[in-house]
């Protein structure tokens, strides 16, 4: 449920007419709702009542810091994966003991900058990952607290460009090597090992996977039990899917607390989970204007003025983000297939292909549901596009969170070398 509907034939957010924001800041843009957020963040922890368990917001699905203040402010913490990241969450006052850092690939600097923050806890991946956050650590006088990262082997089902379970993908440490590792942490001087941590992957649509990798995490915590080493926290990482289509069936909040619960609620563990888009998927819309509408022999395509480069899922996940008009459609009104397209010179440049739409000429104004999570924050300049507004929506009032970034901006920021500027 969200709360983007129609109110006397206008798609609104909340009480906000989507049309009137963008006669003010223009198309494309992104909106987001300060009531589905809340909503959706409400459910996820209500579903966790009576577990030890912490959450910590995936920031990589939204980054915005207005999204990730106003989640802060229900009590979340933050997952994040790179320094910048970690500068948003402190930016919107997420509490430093609420961060948890995750990611491959975090270099000297970003560990530092950990350290001097004193966040909740790091995620190590890699052996020498390990070395450089004990030494990083020790040079500062203090202990690391530090989880390591497993990778169970388990296959997520999902896009495979979204799994990170798997033996082959680059994430974790091979099950079978923690034991050994995680003696080693327990005995380093600039490492607190507190625990174990596991992601197996984004989008899941069943709860088998995650109860295959929450089996294999409990068994490897009594194994490292039963060499006398501590395990006090488990971090479950995130990748509960949603519902993108009106049909698609997805494991609740509730039901994926259940599972939780019967897999590992014995251990007397503190938890944490790191939920992205299951709190910001549906709470975020991104409006695009019709440029043109143009009839072809085999298609109509229904050229619009947002493209790949504002919301690249579709072309790099095929993901389908349902299609719907500003001005609510009569009753009566005939649909009839076309495909949606952006402007960029690529033919991956695509939203939806051969959907079912309302008639629509140029100038009309449609949203692409479900962009909340991993839209904006995948955006790129391509083909000198801008970077587009964000707007977010509470109840009858919006503020830009985001600013539109143009090409005066991106100009400002190049400069041709001397042998070419004729001054
Ligand atoms: N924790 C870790 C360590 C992660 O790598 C991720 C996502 C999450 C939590 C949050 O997962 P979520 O609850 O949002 O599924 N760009 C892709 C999704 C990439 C997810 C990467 N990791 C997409 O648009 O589908």
């Amino acid at each position: 449920m969200d709360h983007f509907a129609y109110r006397n034939g206008r798609l609104c957010a909340e009480e906000v007419p989507l049309s009137g924001i963008a006669s003010e800041v223009g198309t494309p843009f992104y909106c987001y709702s300060t009531a589905t957020l809340e909503r959706h963040y409400h459910a996820f922890e209500e579903a966790f009542h009576g577990q030890k368990a912490s959450i910590c917001y995936a920031v990589k699905a939204n980054s915005n810091i207005a999204v990730i203040a106003t989640l802060a402010r229900l009590g979340a913490g933050a997952d994040v994966v790179s320094g910048g990241e970690m500068k948003r969450a402190l930016a919107a006052g997420v509490a430093p003991g609420r961060i948890i850092f995750s990611g491959v690939g975090k270099t000297r600097d970003e560990i530092s900058a950990a350290m001097q923050a004193s966040i909740f806890q790091i995620n190590v991946e890699s052996e020498p990952e390990l070395e450089v956050l004990n030494e990083v650590a020790e040079a500062r006088g203090v202990a690391a607290p530090t989880s390591l990262r497993v990778n169970p082997d388990v296959d997520a089902n999902t896009h495979r460009k979204i799994t990170t379970g798997k033996g082959e993908n680059k994430f974790g440490v091979d099950i079978n090597r923690v034991p050994e590792l995680y003696a080693r942490a327990a005995a380093m001087p600039g490492i607190d090992v507190k625990g174990l941590a596991v992601h197996i992957g984004s989008q899941l649509e069943e709860l088998g996977p995650f109860g295959a990798a929450f089996a294999k995490l409990r068994e490897l915590t009594e194994v490292l039990r039963g060499q006398g080493l501590d395990v006090e926290r488990l971090d479950l990482g995130g990748g509960l899917g949603i519902p993108y289509a009106p049909g698609d069936k997805i494991p609740t909040p509730a039901q994926y607390a259940g599972l939780v619960k019967e897999e590992l609620g014995g251990l007397g563990c503190e938890l944490t989970l790191e939920p992205g888009r299951v709190i910001v998927g549906n709470a975020g819309v991104m409006v695009c204007s019709v440029i043109y509408v143009k009839e072809s022999a085999a298609r109509t395509f229904v050229v619009v003025d947002a493209a790949m480069n504002d919301l690249i899922r579709p072309a790099l996940y095929n993901s389908d983000h349902a299609i719907v008009p500003l001005e609510e459609p009569y009753a009566g009104d005939q649909t009839s297939n076309a495909d949606v397209v952006g402007p960029i010179c690529e033919s991956g440049d695509t939203f939806a292909v051969q959907v079912p739409l309302p008639p629509l000429a140029a100038g009309d104004m449609i949203a692409l549901r479900t962009a909340g999570a991993y839209g904006s924050v995948m955006s790129s300049t391509y083909n000198s596009r801008p970077l587009i507004p964000e707007v977010m929506v509470r109840g009858d009032g919006f503020s830009v969170v985001r600013e539109r970034i143009g090409v005066d901006d991106m100009l400002a920021r190049e400069s041709l070398p001397g042998w070419l500027d004729d001054g």
